[in-house]
């Protein structure tokens, strides 16, 4: 491992620690000890191939998912055995895979969803307005009429009414055209310069590391690489595992 041991070692002191992190389904261990960190204002990308375990992490750290063992200490506190309501109510908040956004509903109404547990006040619907300014236009329209890319933009804007202050999302490019893509990642960075600290899975590696700080790499459960965005870039493995080169 080059350089980048301490990303290894636990820190106290982190926004996020996640360390030792088990997790399965029945007799299948899908996290075999998973440990990283995210640091507050940060992007941080998680990436690994289909089936390496990307979203059973983030549905482990939101709580919808329990851990068989390990902690994850979010500002100070052990996480790990909160309930997902409780977790939300502290600031860790999850857009899914598959943006699970409500179709028979409507757009203002899958957003009023979003807010349930920590209330809502115009200040949360100027701020998802302005980042989508097409969900302002289309508040009526039924959740399920809206194109791919405009159900990523509501799952996204949905997670936002909770207030994160650490966001996860779960394969925001998954299914949708290039342009698309391009934009949501665009608007991914303005979330997190207006100070929402944001922890990524993709399978789309270019782009994750693209917009984020840091990365991991998840192999079958296990951590196998991390290092800056711009390191991993480079570096042989993730090129021809992750790059397709
Ligand atoms: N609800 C579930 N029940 C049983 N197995 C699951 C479930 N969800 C995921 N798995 C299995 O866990 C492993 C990791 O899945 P997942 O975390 O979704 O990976 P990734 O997001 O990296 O593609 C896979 O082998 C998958 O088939
Ligand atoms: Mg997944």
């Amino acid at each position: 491992m080059p350089d980048n041991d301490s990303s290894f070692i636990t820190h106290p002191s982190a926004f996020l620690q996640v360390s030792g992190l088990r997790a399965g389904y029945g007799p299948l261990q899908v996290l075999k000890g998973v440990s990283l960190r995210v640091e507050r204002g940060e992007i941080v990308a998680l990436l690994g191939a289909n089936g390496a375990g990307k979203s059973t992490t983030l549905m482990t750290v939101c709580g919808v998912n329990p851990a068989r063992s390990g902690q994850i200490i979010f500002e100070g506190e052990d996480i790990a055995n909160l309930s997902p309501h409780e977790i939300v109510e502290r600031g860790v908040v999850q857009a899914p895979e598959g943006r699970r956004i409500f179709p028979r509903l409507t757009v203002r109404e899958n957003l009023e969803m979003g807010a349930y547990v920590r209330g809502h006040d115009a200040a949360d619907w100027d701020r998802v307005f302005v980042l989508f300014p097409v969900l302002k236009d289309r508040q009526k329209q039924l959740g399920g009429t809206l194109s791919g890319g405009e159900q990523q933009m509501l799952a996204i804007a949905r997670a936002l009414m909770s207030r994160p202050k650490l966001l996860l999302l779960d394969e925001p490019s998954l299914g949708l055209a290039p342009m698309v893509v391009l934009r949501i990642f665009e608007i991914i960075r303005d979330i997190n310069r207006a100070g929402t600290t944001i922890f990524l899975v993709e399978q789309n590696a270019r782009m994750a590391l693209t917009a984020a700080h840091r990365g991991y790499v998840l192999q079958t459960g296990e951590i196998v690489l991390t290092d800056t965005s711009a390191r991993l870039l480079e570096s042989s493995e993730v090129r021809k595992a992750y790059l397709g080169e």
